[in-house]
């Protein structure tokens, strides 16, 4: 009860005890929901991030010089490369390696009413992005390692419970991981002309996932840091959902990472237009850093540096490497990542306590980018790599344009007909094909197996 005062007089003081004007008709069960909602709120941080005013863009990218990578295609093996994978396996082997998948976003552009993950997209298959994403992971612990391979999996409020109940009914199917779903952290939402937060019903206030940079404290939070490195896990593969072309255990892009004793490592694909809507990577200096296309002008997005290349050339992907050490220093600092404002409408009540569904954005939500960690990291690494072998995310419900089930379908058909072309089958022009990773895990792994350059692949195969 004692506790109960302090936090509503703590949050009367901060100009927020509008979240209690409807206290008189909760039940105590709703008062103790909404107790808890506002207690699990860092009152002194939210109040701090609005008096701060947005993120502008704290870098000038006329400052910014271009982004030296390292080049890897697993369809283009060199001595490099092989070196690289011998190093990767060698770390997965021996358990220094762990995945992290973030999944913890409300995924609104896609429209799909259950996680993203719970999303279909085998082309043959109909395998979900899960699915996609952990076959490949499970098929390669499987060949390497001795105990299960955590691959932690983030998730939010949104997408919790769904997430854990369908891995319950997956029980069995990565018997070779040890797949441990967590919770990320919550922003409230605020009303964008008061930066007062919103109450999304009488006795709850409106939440939201505080975005995939949430994962820093979120590891810290739920104790998931201190288990990866009692493991002995010292290097994390990051990727999002949404990516099932992602090979979020590649031993070329581990022993690559490690090669370089990179601290944060990122893989970023040659954008096909200067003026394309990505997140452009760059160097500041010795760090590197990401510009968002907004915050970049025409000429400057056309910019060529001394020796006449494009200094913007390389869109990030949202797939990195970490080293543990660095994430967990970054963990230690709350304050290590900024907040961005994104304009929103977020439905929420009148002073009557009455539902409002509001037609125009009417609220601040406020969200943390994983990428804001790359200038923190002393030693970086970026490997540019085709967006045909690493990169097909699906964001958008089906008709848009780009990055929709059937641009990453097309993207899966075609990946799978270049590897198996590569070890010296034969697949013609009509036939699709879907690669099983039990079948393969990439064009080094096919060549290995026998007869594969004799046969010819005709119609429809999801080859297992
Ligand atoms: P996006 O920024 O594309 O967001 O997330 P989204 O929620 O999937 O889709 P929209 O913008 O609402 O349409 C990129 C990745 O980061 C994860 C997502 O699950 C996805 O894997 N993410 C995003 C989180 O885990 N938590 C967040 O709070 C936000």
């Amino acid at each position: 009860m004692a506790e109960e005062l302090e936090l509503r007089s703590a949050w009367e003081a901060a100009g927020q005890g509008q979240v209690f004007d409807f206290w008189n008709d909760l039940s105590s069960e709703q008062r103790a929901t909404l107790i808890q909602q506002c207690g699990d709120v860092n009152l002194a941080a939210l109040q701090e991030t609005w008096a701060s005013g947005p993120q502008l863009a704290t870098i000038d990218c006329r400052e910014a010089t271009r982004l030296e990578a390292e080049r890897f295609s697993p369809l283009e093996p060199s001595d490099k490369s092989s070196i690289w994978r011998k190093e990767g396996e060698q770390a997965i082997a021996d358990g220094r390696v762990g995945v992290v998948i973030v999944a913890g976003g409300q995924g609104t552009r896609l429209g799909f009413d259950k996680p993203k993950g719970l999303y279909p997209v085998g082309p043959l298959s109909n395998r979900t992005l899960f699915e996609c994403i952990l076959d490949r992971v499970e098929e390669r612990a499987r060949r390497l390692v001795a105990q299960p391979l955590v691959v932690l999996v983030m998730t939010s409020d949104a997408t919790h419970d769904e997430t854990v109940e369908y891995f319950q009914q997956q029980e069995g199917h990565w018997p070779n991981l040890d797949l441990r779903p967590f919770r990320q952290g919550t922003m409230p939402a605020l009303a964008a002309d008061s930066g007062r937060v919103l109450l999304e019903s009488r006795g709850r206030v409106a939440l939201s996932p505080d975005g995939h940079g949430g994962l820093v404290a979120a590891l810290r939070r739920t104790g998931e840091l201190e288990r990866l490195s009692e493991r002995g896990v010292e290097t994390l593969f990051y990727c999002q959902i949404d990516n099932p072309l992602v090979d979020a255990l590649c031993p070329e892009l581990i022993g690559a990472h490690l090669s370089a004793r990179s601290e944060m490592t990122t893989l970023v694909v040659r954008k096909n237009d200067p003026a394309e809507r990505v997140g452009n990577v760059a160097m500041f200096g010795s760090r590197m850093a990401i510009v968002e296309y907004s915050d970049i002008d025409q000429e400057n997005a056309r910019r060529l540096d001394e020796q006449g290349e494009l200094v913007f050339w390389a869109g990030n992907t949202g797939v990195h490497l970490f080293s543990l050490e660095f994430i967990a220093s970054a963990a230690k600092e709350s304050g290590t990542l900024p907040f961005h404002w994104a304009r929103k409408k977020v439905g929420t009540i009148d002073a009557a306590g009455d539902p409002v569904e509001p037609s125009e954005p009417n609220a601040i939500k406020l969200e943390r980018f994983i990428f804001d960690l790359m200038p923190h990291a002393a030693r970086t690494l970026a490997i540019e790599v085709r967006a045909a072998d690493y990169f097909a995310p699906v964001k958008n419900a089906e008709g848009a344009a780009s990055d929709t089930r059937a641009t990453c379908q097309a993207a899966m058909l075609e990946q799978g007909r270049q590897w198996l072309e590569a070890a010296g089958a034969s697949v013609a022009a009509r036939a699709r094909v879907e690669l099983a990773p039990s079948f393969g895990l990439d064009p080094v792994d096919l060549k290995s197996k026998p007869d594969l350059s004799e046969r010819a692949f005709e119609g429809d195969q999801f080859l297992t």
